[in-house]
Parts: structure tokens; C-alpha cells; sequence
């Protein structure tokens, strides 16, 4: 350990949008005021990292260290910093929770102010960075947490701590995927037994989706995915059915008028997992007269809109959306990591790709096949 003192250390470089990862030896700053500096072990790549990576995200500025499902040990810690000490076992937070802003206080919303504006700009709170490169240029963060580095920053309202029983390289998991899906059930939703859910895209986010409509008791749980490779991970994670608009779906039959012939006149609820805004259209209008509600948690492509016709909603379907499944990192955590220890909570299963760090460019190419769920990367290799 070196408190206080810059570290070097390999980490993978996006240096242009569209271009592989360059991995690389960089400088990591110590972590100055209110702020942890993470020796990342175990590392997994979502989808946003990809689309950050594709130059499509309008935010997504670089040279900058991407990755933001991560799991570490406290290295060292800044000043007034009393939430982790080092050590401590840790998962970072994309959604911070500082407890004392509006959003924390009111107790509406796991969106937290307090680092928002600079985590949006690839900074710590201070308006600097922490990384820089051989050369000396400065390296920008990403959303808060820049796990694809052996050593990161991150302000001490961006992780928490966890109980060093629980294994790195599964609950590295919990920081996005698995967490937005199954929060996005049983928080944002609230679904309850008997109720039934239809779950469009069974990629992580999806199936998590899928486990906690199950372990709530939902009565159906109809997964539409357009990849039949899908089949049999959504009858695993605890689907009662399966339909494939592509190929299920009868002669002059929309996927709509299928879930609501299976429901009998709609779902109560219905998520879309995909981030494509036609899908999210269906995932309204399958809901049930009423009350049925429809839970945005895809990340539609930069500059997408939806539409639907105004009176699907005055005849009581409601959207909403749900980001980081609704889950404050801070205080929920625990929760989580202790229904994953009591085997209520699968995490393991979506691990289906380990790699050494140095392998993150085949992690991203991992994504693009059906096979894949989640890829963990080891960064001490
Ligand atoms: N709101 C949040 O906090 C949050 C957090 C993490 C991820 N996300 C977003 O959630 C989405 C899902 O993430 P993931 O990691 O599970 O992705 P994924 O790519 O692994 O899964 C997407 C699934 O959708 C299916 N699909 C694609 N088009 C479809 C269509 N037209 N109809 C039915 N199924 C279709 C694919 O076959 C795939 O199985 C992404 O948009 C991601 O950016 C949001
Ligand atoms: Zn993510
Ligand atoms: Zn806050």
C-alpha cells in the first residue's frame, strides 16, 4: 500500500470512439478529500460501456477509462472519508447515494444529486482527474466508477462496502445488471404474487428482471425475445413462458394481441430490456386496461423517442422507467448481498464468460453473441 502516493498500474485506455481498448500502464492519483482509491479485482462489461465505446452515447468524451461493474479492496482513502476504510471489500455505485441531497431525502428515488454534474463530465467532484497516461495526458473517468483499471477513484458517495464473505468476481455483478432487473421487480414495480409480467429481452438485465417477478410469485412470466437461444435460460431463471414475435406468432398476429390473449386482456406489468423504442410501444400496449404499468429500463439509442396514442394511458396504462433497478447502493447493498448468500438472489448464474483483464476487447466482441450474459474479467491477470 502507498497512501497518498500516485500509482502505477495497467489499466484499458478508450482512446477513440469505435476503437479497441488499448491496454496500458497509467498513473492513478491518490484520492484527495471525501474521496477512495479502489484496487479493482473483478470487472464485468455492460452494454453501456459498448454503446459509450460505439461514439454513439452523446455524453461519452475521450481518452477515458471505461467500466462501471466493478468489485475491489479499499486501497487508501482521502480525508473525511468515513463510510470505508482500507480493506474494506467494496462494489462501486454508478448511481451515488449521499444521503442528504433532495432526491436522497425524499425518499422517492434512488437518483442522487450530489455528484451528478461532474460525473456527467468524466471528473471527480472537484472538476479533475485522477488518471493520467505515460505521456502525462490526463484520462477522464466514467460514470463515477472506471473499473477497467487495476486502480481506481471514485468519491465516497460512489461505493459501498460488503461483506468480505461474498465472492469479487461474482458480486462485481451487483454494481449493474443483475441489480437494475431484479430492482426494477420488486422496487420499482413492486410486483406481487399472482400478478402477471411479460419481460421483453432476456439478456442480464431481463432475466434478473425474470428472478424477481419469480421469487415475488408472479403467476406468468412471459419472456419475448427474438433469439430462441433465450429459451432456455428464461425457463431457468423462472419464465412460464416463451414467445419469439419472430417465429410464434400466427398470421396477421401482433405481439400485443398475443400477450393479452395469454393474460387475458393484458399484463399487469410489463418491461422492456431491450432499449429499442418500438419494443417499448408493445411493452405499453400489452398491459392490461386500467392499471397495467410498463417499466422503461433499456437504453434507447441517442435521439430515439416513443409514442403511443394518448388513449392507451387515459384508459389507465402508466409508464415509467427505472434506473439502477431503483436500488440506493448505499442502503440496499447489504440486502441484496444477503438474499445472494442465502441462494435467493442468483448472481453466479449470470456469469457465463471468465477472461484475463488483458482479453477486455474479446469482453466487448463476448456481448454481440447470444451465448453470453455476462463476461468477468480478472484484473490481476
Ligand atoms: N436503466 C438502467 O439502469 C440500465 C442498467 C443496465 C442496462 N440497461 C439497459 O438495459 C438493456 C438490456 O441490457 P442487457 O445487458 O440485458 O442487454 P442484452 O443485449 O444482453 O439483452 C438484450 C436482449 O434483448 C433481445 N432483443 C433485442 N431486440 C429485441 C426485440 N425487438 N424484441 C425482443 N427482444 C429483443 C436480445 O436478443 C437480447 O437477448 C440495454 O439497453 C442496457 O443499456 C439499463
Ligand atoms: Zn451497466
Ligand atoms: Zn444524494
Amino acid at each position: 500500500m502507498s497512501p497518498g502516493k500516485p500509482i502505477k498500474c495497467i489499466a484499458a485506455v478508450a482512446y477513440e470512439a469505435g476503437k479497441p481498448l488499448t491496454v496500458e500502464e497509467i498513473t492513478v492519483d491518490a484520492p484527495k478529500e471525501h474521496e477512495v482509491r479502489i484496487k479493482v479485482e473483478y470487472t464485468a462489461v455492460c452494454h453501456t460501456d459498448a454503446y459509450t465505446l460505439s461514439g454513439m452515447d452523446p455524453e461519452g468524451a475521450f481518452p477515458s477509462i471505461l467500466g462501471h461493474e466493478g468489485a475491489g479492496i479499499v486501497e487508501s482513502v482521502g480525508d473525511k472519508v468515513t463510510n470505508v476504510k482500507p480493506g474494506d471489500h467494496v462494489i462501486a455505485l454508478y448511481t451515488a447515494e449521499c444521503k442528504e441531497c433532495k432526491f436522497c431525502t425524499s425518499n422517492k428515488t434512488n437518483l442522487c444529486s450530489s455528484v451528478r454534474a461532474t460525473q456527467g463530465k468524466g471528473v471527480m467532484p472537484d472538476g479533475t482527474s485522477r488518471f493520467h497516461n505515460a505521456k502525462g495526458e490526463k484520462l477522464l473517468h466514467f460514470m463515477g466508477c472506471s473499473t477497467f483499471s487495476q486502480y481506481t477513484v471514485v468519491a465516497d458517495v460512489s461505493v459501498v462496502a460488503v461483506t468480505p464473505e461474498a465472492p469479487l468476481e461474482k458480486i462485481c455483478l451487483l454494481g449493474c445488471g443483475v441489480t437494475t432487473g431484479y430492482g426494477a421487480a420488486v422496487k420499482t414495480a413492486d410486483v406481487q404474487k399472482g400478478d402477471t409480467v411479460a419481460v421483453f429481452g432476456a439478456g442480464t438485465v431481463g432475466l434478473s428482471v425474470v428472478q424477481g417477478a419469480k421469487a415475488r410469485g408472479c403467476s406468468k412470466i412471459i419472456v419475448v425475445d427474438i433469439n430462441n437461444q433465450k429459451k432456455q435460460w428464461a425457463q431457468d431463471f423462472g419464465a412460464t413462458d416463451f414467445v419469439n414475435p419472430k417465429t410464434d406468432l400466427k398470421e396477421g398476429q401482433s405481439i400485443v394481441d398475443k400477450l393479452v390473449e395469454i393474460t387475458d386482456g393484458g399484463c399487469d406489468f410489463t418491461f422492456d430490456c431491450t432499449g429499442n423504442t418500438s419494443v417499448m410501444r408493445d411493452a405499453l400496449e400489452a398491459c392490461h386496461k386500467g392499471w397495467g404499468q410498463s417499466i422503461i429500463i433499456g437504453v434507447a439509442a441517442a435521439g430515439q423517442e416513443i409514442s403511443t396514442r394518448p388513449f392507451q394511458l387515459v384508459t389507465g396504462r402508466v409508464w415509467k422507467g427505472s434506473a439502477f433497478g431503483g436500488i440506493k447502493g448505499r442502503s440496499d447493498m447489504d440486502g441484496l448481498i444477503s438474499d445472494y448468500r442465502d441462494g435467493k438472489l442468483k448472481v453466479d448464474e449470470f456469469v457465463t464468460h471468465e477472461r484475463p483483464f488483458t482479453d477486455i476487447n474479446a469482453a466487448f466482441e463476448d456481448l454481440h453473441h447470444g451465448d453470453c450474459l455476462r463476461t468477468v474479467l480478472d484484473l490481476s491477470k
